[in-house]
């Protein structure tokens, strides 16, 4: 029986955390197991508001091999940049064709971007480009082209995907046949799961995080600061309202939490000790990612032939869905 397809679209943005690694690295890379995976780095996308060319090329290296690093393998999944698929473009404008503006004057990029001007007294479509207008129907070309079943995307995106479905309806409905699967959403809930240094959710914006892809050394000072009470060392603690303990289960099995909690109970173990023993277990963990993610990255050779190849196989598959559509519409 045939898989079905998954794709995953990673914008070019900076290195990963561990909130990103257990939110969105592990589940979409998991998706291997059952699914035709394909990943592509949305850097025509990143145009819109990125114009640093040095900026793009690194952010997409370092993308790129974060998740090879992760574990993605290029043979069984498909990795490739998004302007590296000419087809995706010409799919864009049959879909423009098709889409309304009133329904782009809906899109939650474009109406927060609107609604700061307003606020701010400047003109309604002062840094509104078209790209941003548009959003929306390149990112249903990215999905349309390959027959996705499933989309992986954080909540944030739920409403682009919403599109991406009524404009393959759209179509649908016009030409009385299903010339494009309409795609589902894999909505993932904002895992409030993973909680920085200060025990609020993960975000860079709290400025809490835990980088991955830290050094050694880095990473136990970062650990330290993660916040506790003033209790002393001989005191019991309960585990249950620990920074620290809230960490320490993610990348440790029942087992390990078992004897943890015994300490925590037991009194005797100070903080440092506990952050000390985090630090350990969350190292091992990090070290084999950290590594290749070094390795890779000091090998951009190998990224620009895994990304040419994914890119090839991605055209493959697209060209293939665009002459079919060429056809149906009456264009070839
Ligand atoms: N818009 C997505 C984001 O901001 C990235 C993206 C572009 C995407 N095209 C996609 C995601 C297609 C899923 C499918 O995260």
């Amino acid at each position: 029986m045939e898989r079905k397809v998954a794709l995953t679209g990673i914008k070019p943005t900076g290195l990963p955390h561990i909130g990103n690694y257990f939110g969105m690295y592990k589940p979409a890379i998991g998706l291997a197991r059952n699914y035709d995976t394909r990943y592509f780095i949305a850097d025509y996308h990143a145009l819109n508001s990125m114009r640093d060319p040095k900026k793009i090329r690194e952010l997409t290296y370092e993308v790129a091999a974060t998740w090879l690093a992760m574990g993605l393998n290029p043979d069984k999944s498909i990795l490739y940049k998004q302007s590296a698929v000419g087809g995706t473009f010409e799919l864009t404008i049959f879909l423009m064709a098709f889409t309304s503006k009133g329904l782009m004057n809906r899109a939650h990029s474009y109406k927060a971007k609107v609604a700061e001007n307003i606020e701010l007294g400047r003109d309604l479509d002062d840094g509104v480009n078209m790209g941003l207008f548009t959003y929306p129907v390149l990112m249903a070309a990215d999905i349309l082209q390959f027959d996705s079943d499933v989309v992986p995307v954080g909540k944030d995106q739920a409403q682009h995907l919403e599109m991406a479905v009524d404009i393959a309806q759209t179509i649908n409905h016009n030409y009385g046949k299903e010339l494009l699967k309409v795609p589902a959403a894999l909505i993932r809930e904002s895992t409030g799961l993973v909680i920085g240094l200060d025990g609020r959710k993960m975000s860079k914006s709290y400025n809490n995080t835990i980088p991955l892809f830290l050094p050694e050394k880095k990473l136990r000072k970062l650990l330290m600061k993660i916040v506790t009470n003033s209790q002393t060392v001989d005191e019991p603690k309960n585990p249950d309202k620990c920074n620290i303990f809230a960490l320490y289960k993610l990348f440790t099995d029942k087992e390990q939490q078992a004897e943890m909690r015994k300490k925590y109970k037991a009194g005797g173990m100070g903080w440092g000790s506990a952050k000390q023993e985090l630090f350990e277990i969350l190292n091992e963990t990090i070290a084999p990612i950290r590594q290749r993610y070094e390795n890779l990255i000091n090998n951009k050779d190998y990224i620009d032939e895994v990304l040419r190849n994914g890119a090839e196989r991605a055209s493959e598959i697209v060209y293939k869905k665009l002459s079919f559509l060429r056809k149906e519409i009456g264009l070839g």
